[in-house]
């Protein structure tokens, strides 16, 4: 099994809708996503992503033996953050527990590392998110602390955890 990060193509569509149209994933994510989700969704996120200012966010598709089975971004921060960037990520449900989750954390920082200006990577998953914690933890990140009460999700109040890696 070969896992890569690699560019989004309109041919991953489906692919990118399936993994999108589930509530265990979207329950991780922030708000804002369409739910159900359509193919011309994903088809209008693949063509957006065309248009995006270069070096503003680095968006890739997880992939396994070339197929499309999750998401992966960095997405630059502004002003005096701007050597930061978020990361922010999801696998299809059917994939879940294989390392792709982790190789795929481990590859986009490595690049974004290597090719960019960014220093400082940073996630910041909802506290009861034991696997995304997890997988920033195996590609090194250090939890930063607690966010108490951060953000709303699903009618409740919840923590958010952050974690970081900074550029050796
Ligand atoms: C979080 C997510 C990306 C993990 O991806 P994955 O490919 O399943 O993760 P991996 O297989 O690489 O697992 C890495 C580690 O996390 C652990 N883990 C994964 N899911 C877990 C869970 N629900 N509870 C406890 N541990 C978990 C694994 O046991 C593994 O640890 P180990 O190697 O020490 O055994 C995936 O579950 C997902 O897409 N979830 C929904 C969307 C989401 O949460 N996105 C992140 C938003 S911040």
């Amino acid at each position: 099994m070969e896992i890569k990060i690699r560019p989004w193509r309109m041919a991953d569509a489906k692919r990118l809708t399936a993994a999108i149209n589930n509530k265990k994933v979207q329950d991780n994510l922030r708000d804002g996503l369409p739910y159900p989700y359509k193919v011309e969704d994903a088809k209008a996120y693949i063509s957006a992503l065309r248009k995006v200012k270069k070096g503003s966010q680095y968006a890739w598709a997880i992939a396994v033996d070339d197929a499309a089975v999750g998401s992966i971004t960095v997405i630059r921060k502004d002003n005096v953050h701007r050597f930061t960037g978020e990361i922010g990520y999801f696998i299809a449900e059917s994939w879940w527990g294989k390392g792709i989750g982790s190789k795929a954390v481990e590859l986009a920082c490595a690049y974004i590392f290597e090719h960019t200006d960014i220093i400082r990577i940073f996630g910041i998953p909802f506290a009861y998110n034991i696997g995304s914690c997890r997988i920033l933890e195996k590609a090194g990140f250090v939890r930063e602390g607690t966010m108490r009460k951060n953000a709303y999700k699903n009618g409740e109040i919840v923590d958010t955890e952050l974690y970081a890696l900074i550029k050796a």
